[in-house]
Parts: structure tokens; sequence; C-alpha cells
């Protein structure tokens, strides 16, 4: 502590002031921290630097007696079109207001209004912003340039740096480390291509712009080795132009051998269980933090237990309960498989696979390992609902026999139903693939006459598909749910039902959205939650599916790749059947 105190001290060094009212806010700031204050005031900036760590970075020189020079860390702000064009003829290449308000918004808010946050920018990013707009109000603008050619009257809120690391050093010493609260690196192409990937950076919030338009200033792409996508907006189109708000978060200190595309992914392992390097993302924009998807369930979970109805059900564990419930989560970034608790992504795999393939027999789950349907498959549960006749493991005409043989009669679990009954799964395959338009993409595993024959009726009963621009997009209704044990589950389930058609019929896919109707928490669920609703979410993981897979009935588990995927640990919670 007291090294760091003096390398605060001793360091201040070569970052220089063309203009006035800069210098003049540095002399203003060391009469402001005469030596005793001023030291208290260091000691108070540097316990800030040890708590908030992901504001500054100490960048080790690797020779022993040197001292660390600490800097602040960044985020970026940026549009950039998909092969990274930002810019054209020194200006922007669109007219997007939306963006312009998000970016006013990200780079204007903080969360204590006593503070500011500071723009960085190049020399030409500046002077491309209209006269009448600079310096950009309500944050401290910091101008990047090695020539000094910058000709700027005396303004207020201006400094100027001739590098970026003596920027951030500056950004890290008072007054700026206490009345700053985030800087935001702004652009232009020079600079960010300086500074995007580089260990200093903590998140880059991008408008990912989809229409190909020409540029002459580029930037270079995302190292997503190292950057995870935290949030994505759904896509809004503006002038003609479609485009997303996207925020990849840092994970990892420096890139590893973790692979970006999908035809170098290794499916001999399902999963890529890399850990993060960086747990805690609050140094987030909170506009931007809370926007993760995760938060729905989260949020969902909270209001049931805060004010849910007291329901007595047929298991006599008691909930509480709330009628109508959605959540909707964005499959074009990430795939959502919850983070505040680990959740068993073979099961979710293989539990799907074996409905895709039609099998109403859990005993084929249990020869994979996979437990998730042996309670409602016992001897003794069975017979308690007086389906005694039935063979252990044998559910009764379930999810997949319907998605695959509804209507066809059922007799056992071992009968051979090839081409018997309607193939609702094929028609949906046909439908996206021949008639996307159509408003009919319908899945019923609902099927009324057969009820009385299933272990377990369909508590997932209906799915609808939709697609627009390229995505596939799936609705599905769920008359009951357990918010607890089951729900992350189904999401998870959906989600990569989709995934897998989106891939089967050439497309990406778009969103998931879950409607519930009475979405309950079991009394003996409460507390688990409660822990649960103590973690913060972290980045979901990517899906990455085995590019030389096109038949819905070729799949295997280890088709699913689901990379960085680094959850909190384990909640228990028992199952109420
Ligand atoms: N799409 C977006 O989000 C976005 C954002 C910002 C800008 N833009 C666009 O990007 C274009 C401008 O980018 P650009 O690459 O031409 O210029 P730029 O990065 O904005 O500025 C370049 C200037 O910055 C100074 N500079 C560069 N590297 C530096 C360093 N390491 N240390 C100190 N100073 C440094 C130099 O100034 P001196 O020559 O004075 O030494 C250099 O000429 C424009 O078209 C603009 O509209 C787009």
């Amino acid at each position: 502590m007291l090294i760091m105190l003096a390398v605060l001290l001793s360091s201040y060094r070569s970052c220089f002031f063309s203009s006035s009212s800069s210098s003049s806010s540095v002399l203003a700031s060391s009469q402001l921290f005469g030596v005793p204050n001023g030291i208290a005031k260091y000691r108070s900036c540097l316990r800030y630097s040890v708590t908030a760590s992901n504001s500054f970075v100490s960048l080790s020189t690797g020779d022993v007696n040197m001292q660390p020079d600490l800097q602040r860390t960044y985020q970026v702000v940026v549009a950039a079109t998909h092969d990274m064009g930002i810019g054209k003829d020194g200006k922007l290449p669109w007219r997007l207001p939306s963006d312009l308000k998000f970016f006013s918004k990200i780079t204007m808010t903080t969360s204590d209004p006593e503070t500011k946050n500071a723009v960085v920018m190049g020399r030409k990013t500046w002077e491309s912003i209209p006269l009448e707009y600079r310096p950009l109000p309500g944050r401290l603008n910091v101008l990047l340039t090695r020539s000094g050619s910058l000709d700027i009257a005396t303004a207020e809120n201006v400094v100027i740096c001739g590098s970026i690391p003596s920027a951030l050093e500056l950004l890290a010493r008072p007054p700026y480390c206490f009345s700053i609260e985030k800087v935001f690196i702004i652009g232009g192409g020079q600079i960010l291509r300086e500074v995007l990937n580089a260990p200093g950076c903590d998140a880059i919030h991008m408008t990912e712009i989809e229409s190909s338009i020409e540029c002459d200033t580029f930037i270079p792409p995302v190292d997503v080795s190292v950057f995870q996508p935290w949030y994505s907006s759904s896509p809004q189109v503006e002038n003609n132009i479609r485009y997303c708000f996207v925020t990849y978060v840092r994970v990892r200190k420096s890139a590893t051998a973790l692979v970006s595309s999908s035809s170098r992914v290794n499916y001999n392992s399902s999963l890529d269980s890399t850990k993060f390097n960086v747990e805690n993302f609050t140094f987030l924009p909170r506009m931007i933090f809370e926007k993760h998807d995760e938060f729905m369930y989260l949020r969902l979970v909270q209001d049931i237990i805060s004010s849910g109805n007291q329901k007595d059900d047929g298991t006599g564990t008691g909930s509480l309960s709330k009628f109508g419930c959605q959540m909707q989560f964005n499959l074009r970034k990430c795939f959502p498989l919850l983070t505040t608790k680990r959740l068993f992504w073979r099961g979710v795999v293989e539990k799907l696979l074996w409905f895709i393939s039609g099998s109403t027999n859990a005993k084929v789950l249990q020869e994979e390992d996979t437990h998730i349907w042996d309670a409602n498959a016992s001897r003794d549960y069975l017979d308690s609902i007086g389906l005694a006749d039935r063979d252990e493991g044998e559910l009764g005409p379930i999810y997949g026999f319907q998605w695959r043989h509804f209507g066809a009669r059922y007799t056992n679990m071992h009968a051979d139903y090839t081409g018997q009954g309607f193939d609702q799964l094929l028609d949906v395959i046909d439908k996206i693939r021949n008639k996307p338009d159509d408003r009919r993409i319908l899945l019923s595993a609902w099927n009324p006459s057969d009820l009385k024959l299933m272990a377990l009726p369909p508590c997932h009963m209906f799915a609808q598909f939709y697609v627009a621009h390229g995505e596939l997009s799936c609705q599905m209704y769920q008359w009951s749910a357990d918010i607890g044990l089951r729900v992350p589950f189904n999401i998870a389930s959906y989600a990569l039902l989709t995934c897998i058609i989106a891939h089967v019929c050439g497309l990406v896919p778009g969103d998931f959205i879950h409607v519930i109707g009475d979405a309950h928490v079991y009394k003996t669920h409460i507390r688990p939650l409660q822990e649960q609703l103590h973690k913060l979410p972290k980045p979901f993981p990517i899906l990455k599916v085995n590019p030389q897979k096109t038949d819905i009935d070729s799949f295997v588990a280890a088709d699913f790749k689901l990379i960085s995927y680094d959850p909190h640990q384990k909640v228990e919670m028992e199952i109420v059947v």
C-alpha cells in the first residue's frame, strides 16, 4: 500500500496539456490537495483502486525494482458495420438518432450526481463533431494528439493528452480519480485500433450495424477469446438500417486457446468450462448491467416469493404462485443457460434429443446417466396413478410421442411407431423451410384423448415458430411451471430446440419467448432460491452446433458444444412429484 502511495505521489508524468483550462484544472487540484489532506485523499483514491479493481489496472514493467504505473481501465463505445467499418470521409457514414441517444445516455449517466464520466477521443474524431456540440456536454472531453496540432480556445471540460497511457494515468490520479466515474474511449479508428482488445478494456458497447455501408475507417474485430456478450438488444430499424446494441465484457485477462469459429470447435467434449478471470461485472453502467436476460428469471422468482398467492397443490408441499408471466430470451449472441446456479447441460441435451427421437422410455435416459424423469417413471409412482400394468420406466405417450406420432394409437414403449400418426416436428421444419411466413408453424404436446395414458401430462404443451429476417423465433406456452427446479431446464431446452431447428433450416436463432400460466415456487425451494438471488449473473455461454449435421434425426449430444459456461455453484432443490 505504501509503495503504491509513493508511486502515485512520484509518478506525475508526461501528459502534456495545450489547453489552458486543463492545465489550470491540474494546478487547482494540486492546490486543493495540500499535503496532509492530499495524502488522505490519495489514500482514499488508492482504496478505491483496491475495492473497485476493475476501474484501475497496474501495468507491471516486469522489473521488480521499478514501480508499476497506475492507469484507469476503460470501456469502448462504438458503432460498427459487420466488417468493422466506423467512418467515411471523416464523418459517420450513417444517421441513426437512436444510436446517438444511446451514446449520450451511456456516456453521461453516473450513479453519483457529484461525478461525471470522461470521453476519450482522437483529434480527428473531435474535429468530426459539429462545432455547436463540442465539447460534448456533461462529460470530461479528453483529446488525443501527438502533434499538438489542436488549436482549442480555453474550454471547460477539455484536456489534451499526447498518448493513450498518459491519458489513462491522468485519469487515475487526483482530482480525476474522484471526479470521474467511468472512462469511455469513443474513437476513432486510430485510437480504437490500439485500445479495443487491450488489457485495460473492460467492456465494449457496440452498435452492430447489419446493413452494408461503405466505410474508409476500420477497427479490429472483438477478440471473442477474452470478451463475451453480456447483453444484446433486439434488432431495430432506423433510416432503413438494421442494427442492435451489444455489450461485450472482458471475462479473461488474456487470450486463451479458446475457439471462436464453429468449424474449429472440438465436438468431442460437450462443455468448455474454462474459468473466467473476471467474476464481477458491476463495473458496467447500470442501464446495461440490469439488461442481462437472466434478471428476467431472477425478478420472476423474487416477485413470486414476495407476493405470490398461497396455493395448495396436489403434491402436499404447498407453493406460492402467480398467473400469466412472460420472459423473452435473445438467442442471437449467446445461450440462456442460467449462471446464478450450475445447470446440468448434458441432461438438457440428452433429454431434448430423447424427445426428438420420439422415445417414451425413461430407461434410455437413465442409461445416459440422466435421471430427470426417474421420479415419474418409478414402479411406485406408476402404481400410484393407476398405471400398474406399465413396465417401470414407461411414461406413456408424452412429449416425444406427440411431437412425432400425434394421433397414433399408443400401445407401449417397445412398439415401432414408424410412419404412424402425424410427425409435427418434420411438418414444422418443412413449413419453416418452404412457407416461412405461415402463421401456423405449431407443435403441440397436448392431446386430451391421450392424457390418461401419460405418467405426467405435458406441462410445456405448445410451441409456435416464427421466421423473419433469416431468424427463427419460438414462443412456448407452459400451463404449469416449477420455477425453482424445472423452469431453468425448460428455458434451456426450448432455446436449444430453437437453435437446432434454425440450424437445420439454414436460419439463425432469434428469440425464445416463454409464456407461463401458473408460475409457482414450492415452499421447500424458497430458501435455496433466496440463496440464488444473492448471486450476480455472469455472461451466458455460447452454443456451437456441429455444422456437418443438417438432419434433425442425426444429432448426438457431442454435436452441441457450449463455450465458456462458468456459472456459480449448483443450488440443491428437492424434486416435488
Ligand atoms: N462509428 C463510430 O462509433 C465512430 C466513433 C468515432 C469516430 N468515428 C469516425 O472515425 C473517423 C475518425 O477516425 P480516424 O482513425 O481517422 O481518427 P481518430 O482516431 O479520431 O484521430 C486520429 C488522430 O488522433 C491522434 N492520435 C492517434 N493515435 C494517438 C495516440 N496513440 N496518442 C495520441 N494521439 C493519437 C492523432 O492526432 P494528431 O494528428 O493531431 O497527432 C491522429 O491523427 C471519422 O470518420 C469518424 O466519424 C466513428
